[in-house]
């Protein structure tokens, strides 16, 4: 299947394959060409460039798209997308004065979902975690990493990357899965949190490299959740296992769990909510990209990321839902690009920057999705009778995009 689409007013974030995020002034540039063509075949990017250099297609389909700003489509680097239930209980708690840690040392928050969780089958599951997946390609999401961590038993844990696998297998959009057993210490590991380590280490990992169940480890490392120790004995035994490391890291308090993630090779470290002198500096330069998600800020009504502060550092900063029940309720990118600009005062060139080209690398998919290159997949967004896109954040809280192709093919919703 080959189409050619023409006279496009803006093709957005056009740029050659590179390893490298984007860092400094580089996340300034949105390149991009105007009254341009783009030529997509078998679900591919094979060509583009000006309309007075349009070379002789041989397209089974011609679009003209005068009015039309096309970019490629939005990459979700974190995600917590299988869950059982939702949790307002705890949203009006918060409303009426508790904390987020609060309701959590009183049993709420992931332990709460974990105990929904195992009460719900595989399939179930499975129905729900389709349909919001479906939710957030109609808005724009084409390649999405999502984690387990509501099980925190081996079942559960196993029932919710199996999900995953299925969701991938379904290939509606490319799917990283990351194996988060280290969320919180479950009630009955209440006084063995050793115990619980030992569970993941020499229960849950076997199977999940048995069964080839993940791409990536993740730890909650955070006070009453997991020490900077822990999480570096969880890191070093997912690799063992061929995963890399993907990590909260900074959401309440900054424990040093930064430094020592860059150094164990981390491929992402994500929330940064907190930033010490220290953790600019061991980002600085890194390959490790530094993720920022601004609507659990937003959501918890907490402080932001510094992501300006981070780019002027020269650390890679990309943006990610974080959607979740507890502190993300919204998988919704269009929302985290307007809180991006809004609430951390980015530029929308750094923003779409950051949630595409920096988004890819910080789930190993920089060679298939997140800008127009020849050769990625044709998963890209249209917008009707903008100027620029800067329209897209400045519409905040619902959606103003036109169409979304996946693989080239336009997606319902
Ligand atoms: O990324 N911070 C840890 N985990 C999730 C929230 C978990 C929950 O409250 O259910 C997050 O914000
Ligand atoms: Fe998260």
């Amino acid at each position: 299947m080959s189409i050619l689409f023409t006279y496009i007013k803006e093709l957005v974030q056009v740029r050659e394959h590179t390893n490298e995020p984007l860092r400094g002034t580089a996340m300034d540039e949105l390149p991009s060409i105007k009254n341009a063509y783009l030529y997509v075949e078998d679900g591919r990017i094979v060509d583009y460039g000006s309309m007075d250099d349009l070379h002789p297609h041989p397209a089974e389909e011609v679009y003209n798209c005068e009015n039309q700003i096309i970019a490629p489509g939005y990459v979700d680097s974190h995600t917590h997308l299988v869950f059982a239930a939702t949790r307002e209980k705890e949203f009006e708690d918060r409303i009426h004065g508790l904390s987020y840690e609060e309701i959590a040392a009183r049993g709420g928050g992931i332990l709460n979902s974990a105990a929904k969780l195992a009460d719900m089958s595989e399939d179930d599951l499975y129905l729900q975690a389709q349909d919001r997946l479906k939710q957030l390609i109609a808005m724009g999401t084409t390649a999405i990493e999502i984690k387990s961590g509501y099980g925190l038993s081996v079942e559960s844990e196993i029932k919710i990357l199996r999900v995953i696998k299925r969701l991938k297998s379904e290939n509606y959009i490319p799917i990283k899965a990351t194996f988060l057993g280290a969320h919180a210490i479950p009630l009955a590991f209440k006084d063995d949190r050793n115990g619980y380590l030992d569970l993941i280490v020499n229960e849950m990992l076997p199977v999940i490299g048995e069964e080839n169940l993940a791409d990536y480890i993740d730890v909650f490392c955070e006070k009453n959740y997991f020490t900077v120790d822990e999480m570096l004995r969880i890191i070093e035994t997912g690799s063992a296992y061929g995963l890399k490391a993907k990590v909260h890291v900074n959401q309440f308090n900054a424990l040093g769990a930064i430094d020592a993630a860059v150094k164990a090779g981390a491929v992402s470290v994500d929330h940064l909510e907190v930033m010490t002198t220290a953790d600019y500096e061991s980002l600085a330069d890194a390959n490790t990209i530094a993720t920022a998600l601004p609507s659990c800020s937003f959501f918890l009504g907490l402080d932001y990321a510094p992501v300006n502060e981070m780019i002027d550092k020269n650390i890679a900063v990309a943006l990610a839902t974080d959607y979740n029940p507890g502190s993300t309720p919204s998988g919704n990118m269009n929302f985290v690009f307007s809180l991006a600009c809004i609430k951390m005062k980015m530029t929308p060139q750094r923003a779409f920057n950051a949630m595409t080209v920096n988004a890819a690398h910080a789930m190993g998919l920089q060679y298939e999705v997140g800008s127009i290159t020849r050769g990625k997949k044709a998963h890209l967004l249209f917008f009707k009778d903008i100027d620029s896109m800067a329209a897209v954040p400045y519409h905040f809280g619902h959606s103003i995009i036109d169409k979304v192709l996946v693989n080239g093919h336009h997606i319902q919703d």
